[in-house]
This record gives structure tokens, C-alpha cells and sequence, in this order.
């Protein structure tokens, strides 16, 4: 089983539109996917028109097993499941700061899920918190969405530089554009630099900013189940492409 994170540290950047629409695709190559919709926002959740959990109680979340498999909903989609979001998942980091090695606090809820599932995928909310350094710790990809500017592009630094100082494996971490206007000199100047950077740590998959990907609030649907052929599906399918392979599942 392997774990896919969308990270950022800011929000609005794409993490969770990227989140569905990736499970999506997995889902739809034969892979058992679950998204794990960390975010109390639960924007995933209601993406996937999951129904949230009644009644949450995230230290018995936590220990995994039982409690853990009663929170899973299925979706209209086969092979894709959501463990949907709940208001107290703000209390997170408080819960993983009581435990006792608190940066891997989450193993066990993830570990419960072994054998059911070939991926996670966890849509984390935004800031660099206890539970983001679970999820670096825990992830076997972080993928962080950003928008091809100045600004965006610091913020993937600041990640990077949250990497090496914590020792993490920077193999682990990459960018992709999201939301990408190559309309805009800006963004096609940003992209351009980034992919003729040495070692550069961005997948080559560009995400176009597209009004498409917007009706997803109205549809509750990732954007291949009700656009397949528009560009913003391929661009997900081709993400998806790049991620199995980075993640060698077969
Ligand atoms: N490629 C895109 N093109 C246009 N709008 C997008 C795109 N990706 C995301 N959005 C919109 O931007 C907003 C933030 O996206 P979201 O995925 O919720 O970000 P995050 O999870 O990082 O906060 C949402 O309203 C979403 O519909
Ligand atoms: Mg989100």
C-alpha cells in the first residue's frame, strides 16, 4: 500500500481539486484507492458527495482498526472509497501531540488500512503542522501543487528547506503546476525556469487553470466523470501517469 499526500502550505492552490481527480483516475486503472480527507473543511468529502461521519472521535480514530473502517464511505465510483472529513479533525494536531511519537502518531491509522487498499491519498489541510509532518513522514509522495509565480514557487522552497533541516528525503517531495495560465508571461516564464533548474523537483505535468475544473462544486464529480475529454481531464490523466510511475505501482 502506498501514500500519496496533496500538501501546500497555502491554501486555494489545488490540493484537494487535485486529491478527487487523481483518485479518480487511479481508481479507474483497477487500484483500490482511499482518499483520506484530512481537511475539517471537508472539501473532498463533499466533492465525493460522501456523508460525513456522526459521530468523531479522533483518538479513536487514530489507533486505527475498527472505529477507523465503520468511518469509510463508498462512492458511486468502484475501487473508491473516502474517509470523509469531520469538524473535530481540526483538533488533530492537538490529538498527535498527545501521542507519544508524535511526528508518525498517524502510522496506525493508515496501518489499518493495509491489505484493503493499494493507495491512500491524503488531502491535508493547509500550514506546516504536526499532522503535515506525519504526513511527511509517513508519505511515500508528497505532491504539492503550485501556481506558476514568484510567490508559490518561495513556498515550495520554504517545504524544501523544512525537508533538509528535518532530514526527510527530498526524493519524496514534488511540485507540479496548478492552475496554470500560459496565457500569462508570468506563468510561462515560472514554469520554463523551474524545468531547466538542475535537479529540478517538479513532475512535468501542468494543470490549466480552466472553468471546467470549477463546475466540480456544482457537479460533485471529478472533472473526468462528467468532462472526460475536456484538457483539464487529460492534464489530471496525465498527472496520474507520471505520479504511478513515481510511485512504481503496478
Ligand atoms: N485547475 C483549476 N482551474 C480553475 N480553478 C481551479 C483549478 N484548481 C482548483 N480550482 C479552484 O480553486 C479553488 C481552490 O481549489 P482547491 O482544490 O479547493 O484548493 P486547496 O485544496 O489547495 O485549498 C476551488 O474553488 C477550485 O474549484
Ligand atoms: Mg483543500
Amino acid at each position: 500500500m502506498k501514500i500519496l499526500s496533496l500538501y501546500n502550505l497555502k491554501g486555494g492552490v489545488g490540493k484537494t481539486t487535485t486529491a478527487v481527480n487523481l483518485a479518480h483516475a487511479a481508481a479507474r486503472d483497477g487500484f483500490n484507492v482511499l482518499l483520506c480527507d484530512l481537511d475539517p473543511q471537508g472539501a473532498s468529502t463533499f466533492y465525493l458527495q460522501a456523508a460525513p461521519p456522526t459521530k468523531m472521535k479522533t483518538g479513536k480514530l487514530l489507533k486505527g482498526k475498527s472505529f477507523a473502517h465503520k468511518q469509510v464511505r463508498e462512492t458511486e465510483f468502484i475501487h473508491l472509497d473516502v474517509l470523509p472529513a469531520h469538524l473535530e479533525f481540526r483538533n488533530l494536531d492537538r490529538r498527535l501531540d498527545e501521542e507519544k511519537k508524535s511526528d508518525t502518531a498517524l502510522a496506525s491509522l493508515f496501518e489499518g488500512f493495509h491489505g484493503d487498499y493499494d493507495l491512500i491519498i491524503a488531502d491535508a489541510p493547509a500550514g506546516l503542522t504536526l499532522l503535515s509532518e506525519n504526513l511527511f513522514q509517513l508519505s511515500d509522495l508528497v505532491l504539492v501543487p503550485t501556481i506558476p509565480s514568484t510567490l508559490s514557487l518561495n513556498c515550495f522552497e520554504q517545504v524544501s528547506e523544512f525537508f533538509k533541516k528535518e532530514k526527510l528525503s527530498k526524493k519524496k517531495l514534488k511540485g507540479f503546476f496548478s492552475m496554470a495560465d500560459t496565457r500569462k508571461r508570468l506563468h510561462r516564464e515560472s514554469i520554463e525556469k523551474v524545468y531547466h533548474t538542475p535537479n529540478n523537483p517538479f513532475l512535468e505535468a501542468v494543470i490549466p487553470s480552466a472553468s471546467i475544473v470549477e463546475q466540480m462544486g456544482e457537479q460533485r464529480r471529478p472533472v473526468s466523470a462528467f468532462a472526460r475529454n475536456s484538457r483539464a481531464a487529460n492534464a489530471f490523466g496525465d498527472l496520474w501517469n507520471i505520479v504511478r510511475a513515481e510511485l512504481k505501482i503496478d
